[in-house]
């Protein structure tokens, strides 16, 4: 099923413990649909949290980057099948992604998202860690990993949804994180759009952390971006 717009946005929820982040879904309401739960919440409740957003409905992103073994990946996703969950990314190597397709099994609702190169990265950051292919290339080798290992959809950013979009068509989902409404600032991220460009270049889900966590009004701040995605993308 086609999902509507306020599912396409996803709301990170970086914030450093449950409390705090249960109260921002009360705040957000109905314009809180799916939520991502990362490392920060993880050890210290995170979990418990995921399970009682899906018990009520939600829909949840466990963005946990599993990077490992293939056979210790895919004892991971499996015991994350077991917990349940909308989206999982894992890091987009051959042998991760193998391990994670084969945890995944027949699961209807798990999709298994692969990590293509990080926003906060630019061209500088990846030849400081020692890879010279350009990032764009590396962003394209990558998603075709994902896609040759049966995996869901790739995170990328705004900036090269379109090249992923037109190589692949509709055969991976695409989660761009990195999205700043205009006005906001771009904090750590290298490669960021607005809503509205990023929908218009591809992406399937935008995942958006501080221009909602840290405004004034988070559900304003969700409804207007949710407005923009519907405005790009119709159905
Ligand atoms: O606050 P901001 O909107 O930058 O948050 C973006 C979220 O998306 C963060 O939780 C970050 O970890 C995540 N993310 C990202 N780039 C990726 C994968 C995930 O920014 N490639």
């Amino acid at each position: 099923m086609t999902p509507d717009a306020a599912e396409r946005l996803i709301i990170a929820l970086d914030l450093p413990d449950v409390p705090q982040a249960e109260e921002l879904v009360a705040r957000l309401g109905a314009a809180g649909r799916f939520y991502k739960i990362g490392y920060q919440l993880m050890p210290v409740g995170g979990i418990e949290l995921a399970r009682r957003l899906m018990e009520a409905g939600g829909k949840v992103f466990l963005d946990f980057k599993f990077h490992d073994i293939g056979a210790t990946v895919e004892r991971g996703v499996k015991s994350v099948r077991r917990l349940g969950g909308d989206f999982l990314t894992v890091h987009a190597e051959p042998d991760v992604l193998k391990g994670a397709v084969a945890g995944r099994g027949d699961d209807p609702r798990l999709k298994i998202i692969a990590v293509t190169v990080l926003t906060s990265l630019d061209q500088a950051a990846l030849e400081r860690a020692g890879i010279t292919t350009k990032l764009e290339d590396l962003v394209l080798k990558r998603a075709e990993f994902a896609a040759e290992a049966g995996a869901d959809g790739v995170v990328a950013s705004a900036k090269e949804a379109e090249a992923i979009r037109a190589r692949f068509a509709d055969r991976l989902l695409i989660v761009t994180p990195g999205v700043r409404p205009a006005g906001a600032g771009a904090d750590d991220q290298k490669r960021a759009a607005t809503p509205a460009a990023a929908m218009r270049a591809g992406a399937d889900y935008l995942v958006v952390g501080r221009p909602i966590v840290q405004a004034p009004d988070p559900a304003a701040a969700a409804r207007s971006v949710i407005e923009e995605i519907r405005a790009a993308r119709p159905s």
